[in-house]
Parts: structure tokens; C-alpha cells; sequence
């Protein structure tokens, strides 16, 4: 089994958890590229360009929130979320049946099964309302609006992480967000003082505070 080197911001922030994301590393690392579901050369840049970038949502996300993940692949960013913030309740929704596989096995091999469901399904079908749905490198933000608005209810929100094409994928937005009187903004996030910062969109009812 290959043996992914630390990271000494992860192991800041993610402190007592942070054997439980070194756990996930060696999965993504191993079973997750002889899966096909991560790319042979993203194993050097795990850290960075995966878990720091997803848990670059963290401050985002209420205390105690229902979080559903929407199109969750290998679990990103769902599984690091998840892994940082204990008092989440999170759902995995993926359609593919090899990757809810993974998805599975991985959580139960984390110990994460009492707060983490994996749903095979599509977003649209998946028929379960949360307080935040998160999402990365699914669609085009006016799709994923349409896709997701049903999970959310009418206080959550939807924090979609974009980077470079964050401004140009609201503008592209604005139609599907006024039908639904929604409205978004780009945030500046990262997960460390000392790591990359990328952009959210976060998506909410109009007037939602
Ligand atoms: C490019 S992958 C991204 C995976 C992961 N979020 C990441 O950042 O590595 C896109 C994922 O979205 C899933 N997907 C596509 N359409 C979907 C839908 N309508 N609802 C939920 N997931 C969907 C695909 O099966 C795939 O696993």
C-alpha cells in the first residue's frame, strides 16, 4: 500500500481527526486510482488541490447542519468536510453504482457510519431536504441550481465551489437564479491562513440573512 507523506497544514487543522484524513488520503491514493476514480498523477497533490480545497467550505457551514453532497465522486468534498466537522450530518448523493461503491467502503472503513450516508442516486430524484448542499466539478452553476434547489428548503443555502470561473458561472447564472428568486455571491475561502485561497458561490433565497 503506498503511503501518502504528511501535510503539516492538515495535521493543524484537522488535529485528533487527523489520522482519520490521512486514513482517506491512502484510500484516494490506492483504491481510489485503481478504481479509476482519481487520476494516477493527482497522488502527489492530494492534499492541496482535495482535502484543502474542500475543506476550504468549512467556515461556511452552520453548527449542526444537514449537508448533502451533491455529485460526491470519491467523496470530495463530502468526506473531508465530514472528517473536520464532527457535528455534521452529511449525505453523499452519487449516482454511479462504482463509485457509491467506493463511497461505502470508505465510510465505513473511517468509522464515519453513524453521521454519513451514501444515497445512489441523482440530485434531482434524491428527494431529501438539508440546511447546505455542497458541490464540486458537477455542473455549471445555472444546472446545479436547478438540480439542488429542492434540497436546500427555504432557509439553507447551496455552496458551490468554483474557483477561476466563479464570476462568469453567476453572470451565465442570473436567468435560472431570478425564476427562482435566488440570489448568489462569490466568496474568497481556504481552508489554512497558509493555503491556496479559491472561490464559492454561495446560492440563497433572496433576503435570506
Ligand atoms: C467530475 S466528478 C466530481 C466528483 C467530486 N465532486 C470531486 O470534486 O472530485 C462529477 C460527479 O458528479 C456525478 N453526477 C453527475 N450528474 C449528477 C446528478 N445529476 N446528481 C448527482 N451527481 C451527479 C457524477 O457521477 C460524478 O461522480
Amino acid at each position: 500500500m503506498i503511503h501518502v507523506t504528511d501535510d503539516p497544514i492538515a495535521e493543524r487543522l484537522y488535529g485528533d481527526r487527523y489520522k482519520t484524513i490521512k486514513r482517506y488520503v491512502d484510500i484516494l491514493a490506492t483504491r481510489g486510482v485503481e478504481w479509476g476514480l482519481i487520476g494516477p498523477r493527482e497522488v502527489d497533490r492530494l492534499w492541496e488541490r482535495h482535502i484543502l480545497n474542500s475543506a476550504a467550505l468549512e467556515s461556511l457551514i452552520p453548527q449542526g447542519s444537514r449537508v448533502a453532497d451533491v455529485g460526491s465522486g470519491a467523496g470530495l468534498p463530502g468526506i473531508p468536510l465530514a472528517i473536520l466537522r464532527p457535528d455534521l450530518d452529511m449525505t453523499l448523493i452519487e449516482p454511479m453504482l462504482r463509485r457509491s461503491n467506493f463511497l461505502t467502503e470508505a465510510v465505513d472503513e473511517l468509522g464515519l457510519g453513524d453521521r454519513v450516508t451514501v444515497v445512489r442516486d441523482r440530485a434531482e430524484t434524491a428527494g431529501i431536504s438539508v440546511d447546505v448542499v455542497v458541490s464540486r466539478a458537477v455542473a455549471k452553476l445555472a444546472t446545479l441550481v436547478g438540480w439542488t434547489a429542492n434540497l436546500f428548503e427555504t432557509t439553507g443555502c447551496l455552496l458551490a465551489l468554483k474557483g477561476q470561473s466563479a464570476d462568469d458561472e453567476v453572470a451565465e447564472a442570473r436567468k435560472e437564479l431570478s425564476k427562482r428568486h435566488f440570489s448568489a455571491e462569490v466568496l474568497l475561502v481556504r481552508a489554512d491562513p497558509s493555503s491556496e485561497v479559491t472561490r464559492a458561490v454561495r446560492v440563497r433565497r433572496a433576503g435570506t440573512a
